[in-house]
C-alpha cells in the first residue's frame, strides 16, 4: 500500500546504494519539488549532498532570498548560490521560440552545474567525486516530456526533455513516479514547513517561458512587478489554496493603444491565468471574483510603465496549456 512513510523509506534505501560513497548535487529552484527531492536525498546521503541555487535572473521578486533563508533554515543543508544572470540572458538573446528558449535553459542548467561541480570538488579534493545530479522531476513532467509510453511531446520540461544530450551527470530522480499532491505530503513528513510544501508550483524555466517573444533584462524586470502585484492580491484576497497557480505573462511583441493620464499609450498586454486543479495534468481556469481582478488590473496598469491592459484567460487544458510557453 502506499503511504509516506513507504515511499520515504524506499528511496532513501535506493539512493544509499545508488550513491555509495560519492557525492551528489541538487538544483533547488526555489519549488517545491526540488525542496523535497532536496530533503529526501539529504536524508539519505547527509552532507555528501550540496544544493545548488541557480540565480538566472528568471526568478520571481523575492525568489532568491526565500531559498537563501527557509530552505537553508528548515534543513540546514549546504548550498551553494551561483550568479548566473548574464549567462543565461546571454544564452537566451534573440530567441522567441518556445522549445527553443527551455532547451537553452535546460542547457545553461546544466553548465552551471557542472562549474559547481568542479568548484565542490577544488573545494575538497580528497573527498569522493561528485557524480551525481538530484532533479526534482515529477510522473506528469515525464509524461508531457513525452518521455512517458507512447504520449506525445507537448512541451519540454526543463528537466526532462531540457538535458543536452552530453550530459555526464547520472541522474537521481526520487519524485518521477509521484504527482504533486504526493509529494507535498512526503515534503511534511519529511518536515518541510507549510511555506515550502503548500508553495504553488513555478517551472524551472521561471520567467523565460512568460514572456511571449525575446527574453530581455527590461521585460523581465517589468512582468517580475506585475507578477508580485498580482501574487501580492491574490494572497490578500485569500485565494492562494483554491488557485493551483496563476501565470502572470507579458505579451512582448503585442501592443494595443490606451489612454492614461491625459495622452495616448501604446503599450504591452500582461495576461492572468488563474488555474484550479488536482496534478497540473488538466486544469480549468478559475471563476475568481471580479473585484479581485478589477484590484490587480488597476494596479498592473498604473504601477508597471508600459503595461496599457490586463486580460485574463478563460481556457482550461486542454486544449490550453497551463503555461503559455
Ligand atoms: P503546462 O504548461 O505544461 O504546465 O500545462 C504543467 C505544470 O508544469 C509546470 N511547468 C514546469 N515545471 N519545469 C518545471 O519545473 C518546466 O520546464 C515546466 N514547464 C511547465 C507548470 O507551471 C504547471 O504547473
Amino acid at each position: 500500500t502506499w503511504t509516506t512513510g513507504n515511499v520515504i523509506e524506499e528511496q532513501v534505501a535506493a539512493i544509499r546504494e545508488q550513491v555509495g560513497t560519492k557525492r551528489a548535487i541538487c538544483g533547488l529552484s526555489g519549488g517545491v519539488d526540488s525542496a523535497v527531492a532536496a530533503a529526501l536525498v539529504q536524508k539519505a546521503i547527509g552532507s555528501q549532498l550540496t544544493c545548488v541555487y541557480v540565480d538566472h535572473g528568471l526568478m520571481r521578486k523575492d525568489e532568491t532570498e526565500q531559498v537563501e533563508k527557509d530552505f537553508v533554515a528548515a534543513t540546514g543543508v549546504s548550498l551553494k548560490v551561483v550568479d548566473a544572470q548574464e549567462r543565461f540572458l546571454t544564452a537566451l538573446a534573440g530567441v522567441s521560440d518556445p522549445e527553443e528558449k527551455r532547451k537553452i535553459i535546460g542547457r545553461e542548467f546544466i553548465r552551471v552545474f557542472e562549474q559547481a561541480q568542479a568548484e565542490i570538488v577544488a573545494e575538497a579534493p580528497g573527498d569522493h567525486p561528485v557524480e551525481f545530479l538530484v532533479q526534482g522531476t515529477l510522473y506528469p513532467d515525464v509524461v508531457e516530456s513525452g518521455g512517458g509510453t507512447g504520449t506525445a511531446n507537448i512541451k519540454s520540461h526543463h528537466n526532462v526533455g531540457g538535458l543536452p544530450e552530453d550530459l555526464e551527470f547520472k541522474l537521481i530522480e526520487p519524485l518521477r513516479k509521484l504527482f504533486k499532491d504526493e509529494v507535498r505530503m512526503v515534503g511534511q513528513e519529511l518536515g518541510l514547513p507549510e511555506e515550502i510544501v503548500q508553495r504553488q508550483p513555478f517551472p524551472g524555466p521561471g520567467l523565460g517561458i512568460r514572456i511571449v517573444g525575446e527574453v530581455t533584462k527590461e521585460r523581465l524586470d517589468l512582468l517580475r512587478e506585475a507578477d508580485a502585484i498580482a501574487r501580492e492580491e491574490l494572497t490578500a484576497a485569500g485565494l492562494d489554496r483554491e488557485i493551483w497557480q496563476c501565470p502572470v505573462v507579458l505579451l512582448a511583441d503585442v501592443r494595443s493603444v490606451g489612454v492614461q493620464g491625459d495622452g495616448r499609450t501604446y503599450g504591452h498586454p500582461i495576461v492572468l491565468r488563474p488555474v484550479s486543479s488536482e496534478d497540473a495534468m488538466t486544469a480549468d481556469w478559475t471563476r475568481m471574483p471580479y473585484d479581485v481582478l478589477a484590484k490587480i488590473s488597476t494596479r498592473i496598469t498604473n504601477e508597471v510603465a508600459d503595461v496599457n491592459r490586463v486580460v485574463l484567460d478563460v481556457t482550461s487544458k486542454p486544449p490550453g496549456t497551463i503555461e503559455w510557453e
